[in-house]
This record gives C-alpha cells, structure tokens and sequence, in this order.
C-alpha cells in the first residue's frame, strides 16, 4: 500500500481538508502516515497570512528535496504536492523557488488531486483555477472507524470563502469568493459524524457567521437557524463555530446562544484592533464601542459567555495614543484566550502599500505589552474557575492511569480522577485546581449532555 503524508499549516479549514485529502486519497490506495520519511506522497497543506507562515514552507521544502533525493538515489518515486493558501497566491512561483514540487494545488481544487498525480508522471503541474463545481460534492466521507479514529470533536466546515476584504489580509484572494454550504449537506454530514461517535461539532468557515446557506425548501438558512437544527442531531450535545465578524453577528445568532443548551457559551471573534481611526483603515466597519455594546448584548443573552479574539499590533500608521486604545478594549471586555500578532504586510493588499509601516522594534514591544495583559487575564479566566462545576467532555484517557482528559465549555483542558467514564461521555466536574495550561478537576455526576 502506498502512503501519504499530509501537513497543514495555518487555521481549522485546513486541518479539515487534510482531512478530506486524506479520506480521498484513501480511496487511491493510500494510507496516512505520521512519518514523513515512508512516504510516498508528501502534501504540505500550506498558510499564507503572515510572511513568516509562508516562508516555513519554503524551508520545510529543502528538507522535502533532500529526503525525496536520496529516495530517488535508491530507487523509490516521491511524490511531493503544495496546497492551500500559499499554493493558491503563489502557483507557479512555487516550481521555480521548489525543484522537489511535483503539484501545486489551491484550495478549491482538491478533489482534482488523483487527476493532477497522474498528470505529474510527465510534467510538472499547477492547478489554482476556480473551479464551477463544489469540490465538497467529489471528495468522498471517510470510513466510520477513521472519522471514529479522529476523536469525538470534529470540524465541519460549513462556508468558504470571504467577502469582507479587511486591508490586511490575503484570504478573499486566497479563499475566493464566500460561499455557503446548503443545509441539507451540513446535515448529512453531521449525521455521519454523529453515527461515528462524534458528540462536539465545530462548524468552520472564514467568515462562518455570514452562513446564508440553502434549506430544504429552497429558502436561504443564517447560522442561527442552522445551529437550531444541527442541535436536533441525535448525539451532537455541543454547537460551536468559528471565525466570526462582529458585523455578522445577527439577532437570529444572538438569540442562539440565549435558546440552545448545546451551543457553547465561548465565543472566538476577532477585533484586531481598539482604535477607530485603525478599524476603519482596516475596513472592519465597526467601531471600538460598538463592539463593546455588542458584547454587552451577546452576554445579556448568555451570562456565562467567554471570549477570545484575534489582534494586530503595528498596522500601518498606528500610533502609540492608537494601540494604547487597543489595550484599553481588552482591559474593558476581558478575553478567556486571544492570539496575537505583529502585522505582516502581505503582497497585493491594500494596506502593505501604505507608506507609514511601523518599524520591528515597536511591534516587537506593542506584542509584548499586548500578550502580557492577555494572559493575565487568561490566567484570570481559568483561576476563576476554580470552585465551579463545569461539564467537561471526556475526549482521552489522562495523563496519568486514574485520569481522563476532556475539555471544558470554554476549551480549557481538564484532567480529572476517574476510571469509570468512557470517552465521549459528558461529565459535571468540580473544578479544583488551575495549571497554567490545564485545569484539574473531581467528578460531581453526570452532565446535563448539553448546557455547561
Ligand atoms: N476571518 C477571520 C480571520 C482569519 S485570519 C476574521 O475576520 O477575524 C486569522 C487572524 O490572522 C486574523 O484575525 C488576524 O488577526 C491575523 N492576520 C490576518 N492577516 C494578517 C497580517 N497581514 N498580519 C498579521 N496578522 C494577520
Ligand atoms: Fe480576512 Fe477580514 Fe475576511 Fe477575516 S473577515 S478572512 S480578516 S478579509
Ligand atoms: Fe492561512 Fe489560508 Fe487559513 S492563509 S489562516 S490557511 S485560510
């Protein structure tokens, strides 16, 4: 049997369509492995929205040359593909800087991938079109003991694509167009999942709040609606979704987190910045205070919510007075996590042609204080949660014998003191003690299979 090695880089979209390659190529002959040196087809599932996430390719590529050179020297064929975001804004450039790449392929067009293999036997191939067909319709479910394999959370993604076109950022090049999966898709799947064993889906998209896909009777389904039907799934006691844009933050959706025991009061969604004169710049379209009030209604509908957002330090022409607003916002709205980052100017967006770059040195500091102040205030969030009871979903044994590892309403890993609960079931944890990267916890009872 041939083997197939796949690495993604970058967000959940591509974890989910290694997947998907994977469950495809499976049906060429290939089995997965872990080791990259057995080999014989090596994906590298790549990211393009920061410079350096881009370069990693690069140098992972030289050590792909090397391997598949001394491969060839005994006598073995390496097939070495480029796909995702980097494959897709990049093409061709990648054979010139990549001697080992065989196939360059975008995110839209994996399920050309058997194709473009053949192919490659003669000649070297990019294949970035976008393409008319969903590829979702030609790349095929994988067996039940491998979606069982892959754990009782499962992503699923539900939309592609975005239409927003901040200043930054390289995904509506990268991603195309939004488009929205029809439900009646989403829902299929979302059975199969459940029939495996899956108990926590993640709905994922680019812009997954701006869902408006097809439903069975032709209208046009928003998220909210969506969440209310996949809650109905026999199994799925746990809704989440992610990335969201505060602008697609309807009532509908609200009102979800308010109405849906199953839909997890942890919400990701993104700010970037707490500065109105940077929003604007970036075209998010929203000012600082209206996020907070936006806040203020999600956690009126839902007290116990827990946030985590996405920031940029150092956009181009951001003052010190405009970062420190920034901080101003986090201290005001309290975040469970975030991620943050030095902004990267990328090739052929908008704002990596404004003059004003601020230099390294102040990003680097700007990080610092900004990442600072978010993981008090993560080390906050878990340490308050010391005391409570919270439903934790047993996902693996612990570390130690005795123990079962699980994850909380609010993605905290927890390790509790049990032998007596199986994977995949939901249980009420007293929550004793916080770790800097997990919490520990007692058994109380049995979970109430849905609310947290
Ligand atoms: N769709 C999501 C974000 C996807 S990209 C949203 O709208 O929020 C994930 C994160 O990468 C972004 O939220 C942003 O914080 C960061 N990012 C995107 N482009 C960047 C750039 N050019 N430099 C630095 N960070 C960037
Ligand atoms: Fe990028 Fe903005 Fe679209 Fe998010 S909403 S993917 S940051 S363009
Ligand atoms: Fe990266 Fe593409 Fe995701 S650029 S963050 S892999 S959409």
């Amino acid at each position: 049997m041939k083997k197939v090695f796949v690495k993604s880089y970058g967000c959940q979209m591509n974890v989910y369509d290694a997947e998907r390659m994977a469950d495809m190529l499976a049906t060429e002959g290939y089995s997965e492995t872990k080791a990259m040196e057995e080999a014989d087809l090596v994906i590298l599932n790549t990211c393009h929205i920061r410079e350096k996430a881009a370069e990693k390719v690069y140098s992972e590529l030289g050590r792909v040359r090397e391997m598949k050179q001394e491969h060839e020297a005994a006598g073995r064929d390496i097939r070495v593909v480029v796909a995702g975001c980097v494959a897709q804004a990049e093409g061709k450039e990648i054979l010139r800087r990549a001697p080992a790449v065989d196939v360059v392929v975008g995110p839209q067009n994996y399920h050309n991938l058997p194709a473009l293999l053949k192919k490659s036997r003669t000649d070297r191939i990019v294949d970035t079109e976008f393409p008319i067909e969903d590829k979702f319709d030609h790349l095929p479910a994988p067996s039940k003991a491998k979606t069982r394999s892959r754990g009782v959370s499962a992503f699923l993604t539900i939309q592609e694509g975005c239409d927003k076109f901040c200043t930054f950022c390289v995904v509506p090049y990268t991603r195309g167009a939004e488009v929205s999966r029809p439900v009646a898709k989403i829902l299929d799947e979302a059975l199969r999942l459940a029939d495996a064993g899956v108990r926590e889906l993640t709905l994922i998209g680019q812009n997954v709040n701006a869902y408006h896909g097809e439903g069975p009777d032709g209208s046009i389904w928003s998220l909210g609606r969506l969440l209310h039907r996949l809650a109905e799934v026999p199994g799925i006691a746990r809704l989440r979704y992610t990335t969201s844009h505060p602008r697609d933050m309807d009532e509908e959706l609200i009102a979800a987190h308010r109405d849906l025991p199953a839909v997890m009061p942890y919400l990701h969604l993104p700010v970037q910045s707490g500065s109105d004169r940077i929003l604007d710049v970036m075209n998010r379209k929203h000012t600082g205070d209206e996020y907070r009030r936006l806040i203020e209604r999600i956690r009126l509908a839902q007290p116990r919510l827990a946030l985590s957002s996405d920031f940029i330090v150092g956009f181009p022409g951001e003052t010190d007075a405009e970062f420190e607003e920034t901080m101003r916002l986090v201290a005001d709205v309290g975040f469970a996590s975030s991620f943050s980052f030095k902004y990267s100017p990328r090739p052929g967006t908008p704002a990596a042609d404004i003059d004003a770059q601020v230099p390294e040195a102040v990003k680097a500091e700007r990080l610092a204080r900004l990442q600072n102040l978010l993981e008090m205030q993560r080390q906050a969030f878990n340490h308050g949660t010391v005391g409570q009871t919270l439903d934790v979903l047993l996902e693996k044994p612990g570390r130690h014998p005795g123990q079962m590892a699980g994850k909380s309403p609010y993605l905290q890993a927890v390790q509790i003191e049990t032998d007596r609960h199986a994977v995949g079931e939901i249980v009420t944890v007293r929550i004793t003690q916080a770790g800097s990267n997990s919490l520990f916890g007692e058994w109380v009872g049995s979970g109430s299979q849905a609310a947290a």
